[in-house]
């Protein structure tokens, strides 16, 4: 089972975007499969138009995924731009898909309604997506709710290729990330666009403060509460261990739980998941040229796969060497 993912540099990875996909892609790798995880800088240029900020979010990434666990040599992680071939199927296949699947996507009318300029790369954005995937001939595809309008779009684009040439692409299937609703301090999802984040590699201070900020209610601490409703019980269930979390809900329905208290807790366990990460995370940053070697040799693998797919792709459309006038 081959397994890919593109991760979108946006800037710092918060609790939201650890618990939404990166802890299933480090636990995919853990688990044996074949994993491909990219940086999809190319699809980052829809959005960040300045060199250096683009250059620096993307280390930040490769940083963030080796600091939390994810083993180089158990999957492959590496820039998209490094496999520049993407752009090349991205185009060819725009040639056998329709307008009207494009016009279709809802990403695209988020995007614009969130003020994002509607460039035609913007607009193109799956064609890029499925050259992604197409190109390793990918099985698996883990993604959030909000990317399976794309993967859909991708086995229709797969489709439309292998119906007008030959059978050259594997249909992908998209894995759902374990759906989850992450509150910010404010209790709203958490996401950046809401400043509500809690970063997983922010100074422990820092990060105990906000934590410790954490919306709740003002029912008085013996009073029962419900633990479905308490934004800091549904952080502290993903970090505290099943047993602990158990008796932390008896308590709150039993009263006699202040939030403080359930804050404190939190606060441990965060320090207790992210501070030895964060460790790893600066001394890695000490070395760029390490991380930059890790990033290099799995583009060069990732690259080795992506050709010998394109040469397929090239000779089903006739785009090959041979072709033209025989001598
Ligand atoms: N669009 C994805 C996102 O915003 C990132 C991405 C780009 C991706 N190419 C991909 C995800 C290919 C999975 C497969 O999250």
């Amino acid at each position: 089972m081959r397994v890919l993912s593109g991760i979108q540099p946006s800037g710092k990875m918060h609790i939201g975007n650890f618990l939404g996909a990166m802890r299933q892609h480090v636990a995919l790798a853990d688990q044996g499969h074949e994993c491909f995880y990219f940086i999809a800088n190319y699809h980052s240029l829809t959005t960040i138009q300045d060199a250096e900020r683009l250059a620096g979010l993307t280390f930040d990434v490769a940083l963030d995924y080796l600091a939390m666990g994810l083993d180089p040599n158990k999957a492959l992680l590496f820039r998209q731009s490094d496999v520049p071939e993407v752009t090349e199927l991205a185009w060819i296949l725009a040639t056998v898909t329709g307008m009207g699947l494009l016009e279709r996507a809802h990403s695209y009318k988020d995007k614009l309604n969130h003020g994002i300029r509607p460039s035609v790369g913007l607009f193109t954005y799956p064609l890029l997506m499925a050259a992604d995937i197409l190109i390793y001939r990918s099985n698996i595809v883990p993604v959030g709710r909000d990317q399976v309008q794309h993967i859909e779009m991708t086995q229709d684009m797969a489709g439309y290729f292998n119906n007008t040439y030959r059978e050259v692409f594997t249909r992908p299937e998209a894995k759902l990330n374990e759906a989850m609703i992450i509150p910010g301090t404010d209790g709203q999802k958490m996401s950046k666009s809401y400043g509500n984040t809690i970063e997983l590699f922010e100074p422990a201070k820092q990060a105990r403060k906000k934590i410790m900020s954490i919306k709740t209610d003002s029912t008085p601490v013996e009073d029962p509460k419900d633990p479905d409703t308490c934004n800091a019980f549904a952080l502290l269930k993903h970090f505290a261990p099943a047993d602990e979390t158990k008796a932390w809900a008896e308590r709150y329905r039993a009263g006699g739980v202040g939030y403080g208290e359930v804050k404190k807790r939190l606060a441990e366990l965060f320090e207790a998941t992210f501070g030895p990460a964060r460790e790893r995370r600066e001394a890695l940053a000490a070395r760029p040229d390490e991380v930059e070697d890790i990033l290099r040799a799995a583009g060069a693998k990732a690259r080795a796969v992506a050709s010998e797919v394109m040469d397929d792709v090239r000779a089903a459309c006739g785009i090959t060497a041979k072709q033209g006038r025989p001598a």
